[in-house]
């Protein structure tokens, strides 16, 4: 059965520009199509002066399209150069360029799930280590990319302190507790003092999500640098976001920098999935006491405040940095904490479709 021009235009709306996730239709290129009794006629105006347009715009065209089209599929591309009413992502290459209209990385992962603080030394590593290893427990395809440039510590804290192999230049992330993962520590020397600039941090993100070789995963946790700088907004521009677990400590200069970080992420639209307090309490062995070090409710009061939920309280455990520090997070050692990190991310996937 021939299709018609507008089932035509349905096919060529799932066609993306090459190197780019939007398709030709939403550009504006298609001219026309014709139907011809023995194929189909499509004109595509383009504004570019690179020739070697067409002839990729000829191989996605017929990607896409062949199968579905029966008889003979022509693509005639028309390159429009100069003038200034240009359009489309020819139009130099500042289009290109604005990184909010670059294709979407880890495509592959269901849900990116970023942890983050505004302060920094709260536990932001500890809780997205033992969260990803949790999600792994619970059944489900996880990683764990640790996006702290700054002070990746995440390959310590899972053990992996090897070298990742490369094959075809792209990284094959590494296994641990049954979680795929990669840090800008595999990549880097680990006394290294790096100085990174906005665009270097931009290109080392960009790097770990692109150049590596992920899997299908049904969750990708990042644990993110503190604060709210070029990392924060790399990947809210190069990832679609599920949302962010924001890990604070209970004393008010730890909450002031948590809400800076939650306004932050809702001014680019990703969802707070809830609070993880951290340092919650201490309980002394000796006497059985707890003692709230850093206050108490902060957490809770702010998670209020917010209307997002608690996830949940940690208290202050040695075990927790010991377990960290050999490469075992805490919820592969206790059953406590694997029972109190299964509640939050049962808690996270309520939110989740
Ligand atoms: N609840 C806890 N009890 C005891 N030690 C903890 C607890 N949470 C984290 N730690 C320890 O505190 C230190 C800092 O934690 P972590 O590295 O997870 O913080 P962070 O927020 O990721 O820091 P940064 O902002 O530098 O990335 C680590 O040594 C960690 O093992
Ligand atoms: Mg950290």
């Amino acid at each position: 059965m021939a299709l018609n021009r507008d089932e035509i235009l349905d096919l060529l709306k799932q066609v993306n520009y090459p190197g780019l996730n939007r398709d030709l239709v939403s550009f504006g290129m298609v001219q026309d199509v014709e139907i011809l009794p023995d194929g189909v006629n499509i004109y595509l105006e383009v504004a570019s002066k690179d020739p070697d347009i067409p002839r990729r715009l000829d191989a996605v065209v017929k990607r896409g399209l062949e199968a579905k089209v029966p008889g003979r599929l022509q693509v005639f591309t028309k390159l429009k150069t100069g003038g200034e009413s240009e359009a489309g992502p020819g139009h130099g290459h500042a289009h290109a360029q604005d990184p909010n209209q670059l294709p979407k990385l880890l495509n592959q992962v269901k849900h990116v799930v970023a942890v983050a603080s505004g302060k920094g030394g709260v536990g932001k590593s500890a809780v997205a280590s033992n969260l990803a290893v949790a999600l792994a427990a619970a059944g489900y395809r996880t990683g764990l990319l640790d996006a702290d440039i700054y002070g990746p510590s995440v390959q310590l804290i899972m053990g992996t302190l090897e070298r990742p192999f490369v094959q075809d230049n792209k990284i094959i992330p590494l296994e641990a507790h049954g979680v795929h993962m990669l840090s800008i520590g595999h990549l880097i020397e680990e006394d290294a003092a790096m100085i990174w600039r906005g665009p270097m941090v931009m290109q080392a993100l960009t790097q770990l999500m692109q150049d590596v070789l992920w899997p299908e995963l049904d969750f990708m946790v990042v644990d993110m640098p503190p604060g709210t700088g070029d990392a924060q907004l790399t990947m809210a521009q190069r990832v679609k976001l599920s949302g962010v677990v924001v890990v604070t400590t209970p004393q008010e200069v730890a909450l002031i920098d948590a809400r800076k970080a939650i306004t932050m992420f809702r001014k680019v639209e990703v969802p707070i999935l809830g609070i993880i307090e951290n340092m919650s309490w201490f309980q002394c062995p000796d006497t059985g006491r707890r003692h709230h070090i850093f206050g108490q409710g902060g957490g809770a009061r702010e998670a209020v405040r917010q209307q997002v939920p608690l996830l949940a309280e940690l208290p202050i455990d040695i075990r927790i940095r010991e377990s960290g520090d050999l490469g075992r997070p805490i919820v592969t050692q206790d059953p406590v904490y694997a029972e109190l990190f299964d509640q939050v991310v049962q808690a996270i996937c309520r939110q989740l479709p």
